[in-house]
């Protein structure tokens, strides 16, 4: 059984922020869609500066955002497309984006897809076995770090970022 309000509290326990190399995070998490990428023909495409960017935040709850996109990225983009993770640095925030090529997310749609339990109708049907959770969960880890999401979606091309604040 789900338990919705156990899973607001990922994120939220400050003792748990910690100095974290991002460059590394991002990697190991995207080897963990590895074979899933491979078995859809999906190119990867990685831009991240040479040198690695410390931010502060919790290494648990950050893992499970970057998992939780980079499944929606590989499970929605068309197979062959290509993925691509980039990082860059602006004023005292990182800002990491997963971009891939797939369906549009209609402009209905885009207010609401962080909601609990919201789907597209499309999504509906091609993909039964996710309940809608995914983006509620990232929404809410990145609320309790004060950290903003922003989505694009045009032209099949659905873009997420999401920043972080870098360490002193
Ligand atoms: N990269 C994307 N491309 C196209 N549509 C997307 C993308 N990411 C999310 N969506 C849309 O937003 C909806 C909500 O995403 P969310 O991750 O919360 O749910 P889910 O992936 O369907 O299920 P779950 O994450 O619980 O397995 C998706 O069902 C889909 O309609
Ligand atoms: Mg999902």
């Amino acid at each position: 059984m789900l338990n919705l309000s156990k899973m607001k509290s990922i994120g939220a326990d400050l003792s748990r922020r910690r100095d974290l190399n991002i460059n590394e995070l991002i990697i190991r998490t995207l080897l963990s869609f590895e074979s899933r990428a491979e078995e859809k023909g999906l190119g990867v495409e990685i831009q991240l500066p040479e040198q690695h960017m410390t931010v502060v935040a919790d290494p648990d709850a950050i893992t499970q955002v970057l998992y939780n996109l980079l499944d929606n990225s590989v499970k929605f983009a068309t197979p062959g497309s290509c993925l691509c993770i980039s990082l860059c640095k602006e004023g005292g925030k990182a800002y990491v984006s997963i971009k891939n090529t797939g369906d549009t997310i209609s402009e209905e749609d885009l207010p609401l897809i962080f909601d609990r339990f919201h789907k597209s109708d499309r999504s509906r049907s091609l993909d039964r076995e996710g309940v809608g959770l995914g983006l509620y969960l990232v929404k809410t880890i990145l609320d309790a770090h004060n950290e903003d999401i922003s989505v694009t979606s045009r032209d099949g091309v659905t873009d997420f970022v999401f920043s972080l604040t870098l360490a002193k």
